[in-house]
């Protein structure tokens, strides 16, 4: 069975790892950059392992230079979402890419991904949240400049504060400073952990960051208090089975930990993280987990509630888009 026309709500993706590869080839021919070693035969994105996958990132975003560029982003990856029946997205944004951290520039590209979100909201019927994010291998001062930008636009559409990149670059301690200002500013937090570490990562996050979500967090599944702990402290997981089988977390779905996580009562939810990069979509990731664990339509509804709750978004969207 399609699982198209079900209404989801998806709470982590990357803006810029959303973005379609022949939005990116099209963008480096304007530009006459030469990014051909960043694709494929069948022209998807290339790369070896999860480093080099951030690299290819990291390459394939710097064609993206004004915020035009970001408003024409946005519209590619929201009608793809739509498409996929995404009703509810968040999506990570990063003052790294949109300006290098200047905070005047920083609005500018906030102004354009903002915009344009509400012309495809009134389109496409699908809500956006933005949130601001630090990148782990950029270090903790370029994570206190980015927790500035996030003060400075904290609102109805930046609602939330988090961490991505490279998790064996530092600990998670090192960035409570920038999360502290972030938590001030009225923001929402979460972190990339347990995806390449395991579950020491996952309790650091909880306890050196304080955060209401975790960004993968499926290695928690090897300490067996972690897992108690997350279900009593309701912290939310945003699982990307997807993702981790492409990037060689575990070597298949059967492997995942998504069913048993659930199955010990913590809040799982299911995202994209960056879809074209892992060759899927919302309705692969839901196509997928039916045909492995059984899940079915009122699985993936309980799911979508679940996620709805623990979205980074006032009430009355809440309300909305339940
Ligand atoms: N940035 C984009 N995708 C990521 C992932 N899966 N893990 C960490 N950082 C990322
Ligand atoms: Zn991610």
């Amino acid at each position: 069975m399609s699982y198209r026309a079900l209404p989801k709500v998806e709470l982590h993706t990357h803006i810029e790892g959303a973005a379609p590869p022949d939005f990116i080839r099209g963008l480096a021919k304007e530009k006459s950059a030469d990014l051909s070693g960043i694709f494929a035969a069948d022209g998807g994105y290339a790369y070896r392992d999860f480093w080099h996958f951030l690299e290819v990132y990291e390459a394939a975003t710097s064609v993206l230079k004004s915020p035009n560029d970001y408003a024409r982003l946005t519209r590619a990856v929201l009608e793809n979402c739509a498409e996929a029946g995404v009703v509810y997205l968040e999506t990570f944004i990063s003052p790294d890419f949109c300006g290098g951290r200047d905070a005047i520039a920083w609005r500018d590209y906030l102004s354009a991904i903002q915009d344009t979100a509400a012309e495809v909201e009134r389109d496409a019927g699908i809500t956006l949240r933005g949130i601001v994010t630090a990148v782990r291998h950029f270090g903790p001062d370029a994570a206190r400049e980015t927790a500035r930008c996030a003060q400075e636009t904290a609102g109805d559409f930046i609602t939330g504060f988090g961490m991505g990149g490279d998790e064996k670059s530092g600990k998670q301690g090192d960035f409570a400073y920038a999360f502290d200002m972030a938590r001030e500013a009225g923001l929402k937090l979460t972190t990339h952990a347990g995806e390449w570490n395991g579950p020491d990562e996952v309790r650091a996050a909880l306890d050196d960051l304080r955060v209401q979500r975790i960004g993968h967090g499926v290695r928690a599944i090897e300490d067996p208090a972690l897992v108690n702990r997350l279900v009593e402290d309701g912290i939310t997981l945003e699982v990307c089975p997807g993702s981790n089988v492409f990037l060689g977390v575990y070597p298949d779905l059967a492997g995942h930990p998504i069913a048993k996580l659930r199955d010990r009562g913590v809040k799982v939810t299911v995202s994209t993280d960056d879809p074209p990069f892992f060759r899927s979509d919302m309705v692969k990731e839901y196509e997928d987990l039916s045909r492995q664990f059984g899940w079915n339509a009122a699985d993936f509804k309980a799911l979508n509630l679940t996620a709805i709750e623990a979205a980074f978004c006032d009430n009355a969207t809440r309300d909305r888009v339940r």
